[in-house]
This record gives structure tokens, sequence and C-alpha cells, in this order.
């Protein structure tokens, strides 16, 4: 049942960090092609990096490999979020020929900022790819939602409801310390979600003085104070707290320009606090476990959604293009304006000003004094 336009075998990669709903994805790019046109889908193992392999690393998707998948966490193809085919001319076109060798006439590329990028550069070499925006950050430019970030927010919710009775026992200050590079969406969804008393995020560096007269006043009434602080946040004039950038596994063509590994602030933050609070100060780092499980079922039909929009915009020869959500409509937009793009939490955002106005203190100046924007 062949229509015009079908694409006879197409690829499918997920790429850069995991996070719950990229099996999802894959279920539905594959069941809605195999259903629509009954083309052949190779899902490419291991992001990236099974592209950059010889011979490349794949395998056909079918009916039953993507049966009892919609619940899964992670991704049953693999990611990665090392291996860079724009990382040398040759790495780029020993990718292109694999996707040759594979016969593959389109490209599904499943993946945050860092995939679309790559798959951008891919699709100026003249391949046909189609971006579906994954990342638990949420920081895909032209997007309101990626998938992935609802059940993030799910996690660090359920971590700061825990963290409040344990902070309560025991009169402490508590930090939680989200995931989230340089958008603060995590752990200002999250800390407003989870009642948090601050929420410390990279957009706005934070006054400490300020931050400890709020955690100290809050000690005062209620015994206990809870932080949520998005890894990428920093004091006024202080710099963001980065890992060391080891990489235990080599990969092929692991990228020079690799990104940054962000984390601990909230054990810098802990030690700033201490000193000026007249409670125990503790600092936990949620780490990973926002990456990992079972999706939400918000996340499962976000998912299926942009899998189905893919096959769609695959059928209608519609490439170079990366699925979207805009004011709650499915929709699309060119990878070229995607690429090398971030979208942030915008100055006076509405959940900024509702956060501000309830009394969750930012981490800015008190009401009558300037507000200072990063
Ligand atoms: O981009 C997703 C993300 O989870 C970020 O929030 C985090 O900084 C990064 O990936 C961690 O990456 P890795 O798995 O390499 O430690």
């Amino acid at each position: 049942m062949n229509t015009p336009r079908c694409p006879r075998r197409v690829g499918i990669l997920t790429g850069g960090g995991d996070c719950p709903g990229l099996n999802a994805v894959i279920r539905a790019v594959t069941q809605s092609l195999l259903r629509q046109c009954g083309a052949e889908v190779i899902g490419i193992e291991d992001g990236f990096a099974g592209l950059l392999c010889e011979p490349p690393r794949a395998r056909r998707l079918d009916w039953d490999s993507v049966s009892g998948i919609l619940l899964l966490g992670g991704t049953i193809l693999g990611s990665s979020n090392r291996a860079n085919p724009l990382a040398s001319q040759a790495a780029t076109a020993l990718a292109l020929a694999n996707v040759r060798r594979l016969g593959l006439d389109a490209l599904v590329v499943i993946g945050g900022d860092g995939s679309m990028t790559i798959a951008h550069a891919l699709a100026q070499q003249g391949l046909a790819i189609v971006g579906v925006p994954k990342t638990i950050d949420n920081d895909l430019y032209g997007c309101e939602r990626s998938f992935g970030f609802d059940t993030a927010v799910a996690t660090v919710t359920e971590a700061l409801e825990r963290i409040q009775t344990t902070a309560h026992s025991h009169r402490r200050v508590m930090i939680v310390e989200t995931m989230g590079r340089w958008a603060g969406w995590i752990a200002l969804e999250a800390g407003l979600a989870g009642a948090a008393d601050a929420i410390l995020l990279p957009e706005l560096d934070y006054d400490l003085p300020t931050l400890a007269r709020h955690c100290q006043a809050r000690l005062l009434r209620e015994r206990y104070s809870v932080i949520c602080i998005g890894e990428g946040a920093k004091a006024r004039g202080g710099s963001a707290t980065l890992q060391a950038a080891t990489w235990p596994v080599a990969e092929p063509a692991a990228a020079p320009s690799a990104p940054l590994r962000l984390g601990g602030v909230a054990h810098l933050l802990c030690q700033q606090l201490q000193p000026l609070m007249q409670a125990e100060v503790r600092a936990t780092v949620l780490g990973h476990v926002q990456r990992g499980g079972s999706p939400t079922p918000f996340d499962r039909v976000l998912a299926t959604l942009y899998g189905n929009q893919a096959a769609q915009l695959l059928l209608q020869g519609h490439f170079g293009r990366m699925v979207t959500l805009s004011g709650g409509q499915l929709g699309h937009i060119a990878l070229a304006e995607v690429a090398q793009q971030q979208r942030t939490v915008p100055p006076g955002h509405p959940l900024l000003q509702a956060a501000q106005q309830i009394g969750v203190c930012l981490g800015q100046a008190e009401p009558g004094q300037t507000l200072f924007y990063a």
C-alpha cells in the first residue's frame, strides 16, 4: 500500500541523554509508518554512535519489537550523548555513508538541542530528516513542552514532598538540586508543585543574604525550609558548578565539544548558607533518578502524538523539520531555527511572577529593592 511519497526505509535513532517517553515515540513512529505506508523501519543503536561504527549498528523494527514498550523508561535502541558526527569531516562522511549503506531514505532523530544541531547539519548535506523534541530539561527552542519533562517534574515533586517530612523532623534547611542544565524549568515547576520555600534558577543569580534571611524566617515560623535549585544556578557574582569532564567509555568520534557536565551546586550552597543559618543545612542531588522510570500518562500521550506527527511529516515530505507543540497545538519548525538555540525561563514568566507573589523566594532582593536578572 505504498503512497507516492512514502519512504521505503526509514531509520530512527534516540540521541543525547535518555528520558521517559523515548520508547513511546519509537513505538508510535514505527506503528504509524507500518500501518500507513508499510515502510521498513530500521532502529539505529546507541544514537549517533551506531552511525559512526563500521559496520553501522542497526536492526529492523516491526510490530513485535515495539509491542509493550509504551510504558518502558529509557530507550530500547540505546542512546549516546558523546558521539558526534560533526566532530570531524571524516565522522560526518562516515555517518552519511552509513545512512546510504543502510539504504535509508529518511531518518527520524529523537533528541535534544545537541541532536537537533547535528540533525540540521546532516539535513544540510541532503539527508531527509525529521526531529522529535526530547529532553527532561524542556529547553528546546520553538517547542513549549518536550516529552520527558512532565515525568521529571513528577519525580522531583515527590522527592520534595519526602524531603519536607524529614526536614521538619530535624529542624533543617534542605537543599534539593535538580537537573536542567542552563534552563530552570524543572526546578521552577517542581519547586512550585512540591511547595519549596525557595526556588533558585540558572536564569536568576541568587543573592545569598536575601536567601538566608528568607530561610531563617521560615525556620523560626515552621521549623524547616526547603530550597529547590537548578544545577546551572549560581550566586550573584559567582560561576556555575561543574563536574570533572571524564569519559570512562571510549566512544567513536567523542565530541571535543561534548557538553559541560553540571552538578554539585547544592553542596556549594550548603557551604555558603550554613554559617548564616541557626540550623543544620543539608544537600540532596537528585541526579539521574530524574531521567529514569516509566513516563507519566501525559508524557505517554505527548510522545505518542509526537511520534505519529513525525511519521505524518515523513509521509507529507516535510523534511528538515522538528515536531513542536505551540499554543497547545502540534506543529513543526525548521531545524535551522532550533539548532544552537535554547529555551530558558524568560524574565517575567507567569510562573516566576506567581511564585514571587505567593512568597516563594527566588533569591532576589526583597520587595521594594531592585530585581536582578542574570
Ligand atoms: O540534558 C539532559 C540532562 O539530564 C541534563 O539535565 C543534565 O545536565 C545532563 O543531561 C546529564 O548528562 P549525563 O547523563 O551525561 O550526566
